[in-house]
């Protein structure tokens, strides 16, 4: 079986994407599947990439990036099948064969966000992971509130700001997110990790924080502060239907909140617990909560469903979806997994079959 690992990417997430990747790369079964790894730079170029783990690991809080080459490669327009050609001179090209599956091991925009998968569903090959409407609404955020709220989850108060009423009622937009309560998060309607996120607790900082997020996506979503724990839950598909993972919690120490720094630059800052040291009939009304959301979405293969668990209201909220969560040994969803007795590898060969199936 060809698996094409697709990663790297536009977005803000391209290293994580590369760090991902390399995992990915050394833990996959070589008996089962061949591997066709293919890069994509930040300006969007798919190049042929090196199949070396140790080239695309994060080392010392660098991240790795995938460089532009002398070649590209391409799907033939409508087939599965690959082409590489040389970048100065698009005539010439080489036929690299068909591919039976594509992991997208892409975060953010333009390959979490539906965008890929179009491609892939045009291209006629099979994938990894949800398909182009679940992407598409799981990345962003005023979608996925929408549509989980409407199916009976909780989600925090929040704002939608469009490129327009920024431009033509900015005292308008100001009034509204003032009225969601003294300490409010702004962020880009679609991105991940964190990126162009601020935390805004002080309202004369709130239009740079707005402008901040603009630079992002033209559209912004500002949700009230949710108190509480930040709890996610893994889920995965099985032949006979999608299943939740252990809960894990997120403990921040030194910042704020989560942020991108925090994330992927101050590993101590961070502490991941699971299984979350929390009640069983919590851990059980999440995991309920995590598959409903996966459904919900319409998502398929896998997905990380991040909650706010507020202990004195003993309420569950929605915080967001990952429909391509992290994904290096080390990061919550593997680990959610590992703590049910499914290993990194076992894990990659499950995606990849369910993918095939
Ligand atoms: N968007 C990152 C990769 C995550 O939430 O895991
Ligand atoms: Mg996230």
């Amino acid at each position: 079986t060809r698996v094409m690992l697709l990663f790297g990417g536009r977005s803000g997430e391209h290293m994580i994407s590369c760090a991902t990747a390399s995992a990915v790369m050394a833990a996959i079964d070589r008996e089962r599947f061949e591997v066709v790894p293919v890069g994509i730079t930040l300006e969007g170029q798919w190049v042929p990439a090196l199949d070396d783990p140790q080239h695309y690991a994060l080392k010392d809080g660098e991240g790795a990036f995938v460089e532009a080459q002398g070649t590209q490669v391409a799907f033939l327009a409508g087939t599965n099948r690959l082409v590489e050609f040389s970048a100065s001179n698009p005539e010439v090209f080489k036929d690299l064969g068909e591919v039976d599956v594509v992991f997208p091991l892409l975060h953010g925009p333009f390959g979490e966000d539906g965008t890929i998968q179009g491609l892939l569903d045009t291209a006629d090959v099979r994938y990894v992971g949800c398909g182009l409407t679940a992407s598409a609404a799981g990345m962003d955020k005023h979608l996925t509130k929408t549509i989980i709220q409407q199916a009976g989850i909780p989600v925090g108060r929040w704002e939608l700001i469009t490129d327009r009423q920024w431009l033509q009622d900015r005292e308008g937009c100001l009034e509204r997110i003032k009225a969601l309560g003294e300490v409010v998060f702004v962020k880009p309607n679609r991105a991940g990790s964190s990126v162009g996120i601020t935390r805004v607790a002080d309202f004369t900082q709130l239009e740079a924080a707005v402008e901040e997020a603009r630079r992002h996506d033209p559209r912004v979503i500002v949700e009230a502060a949710t108190p509480g724990r930040e709890l996610e839950c893994g889920v995965l598909e099985f032949l006979d239907g999608p299943r939740a993972s252990a809960v894990g919690e997120i403990t921040v120490s030194g910042a704020d909140f989560y942020d991108f720094e925090t994330k992927y630059q101050d590993p101590d800052a961070v502490s991941l617990s699971i299984p979350a040291d929390i009640p069983e009939g919590v851990r059980m009304r999440l995991q309920e909560a995590a598959v409903k959301v996966f459904d919900a979405l319409g998502c398929e293969g896998l997905s990380r469903v991040d909650f706010f668990y507020n202990e004195e209201t003993d309420e569950l909220s929605l915080n967001e979806i990952n429909t391509m969560p992290g994904f290096t040994p080390f990061s919550m969803y593997p680990t959610m997994w590992q703590q049910q007795g499914l290993s990194y590898p076992e894990l990659v060969t499950h995606l990849i079959d369910m993918a095939l199936t």
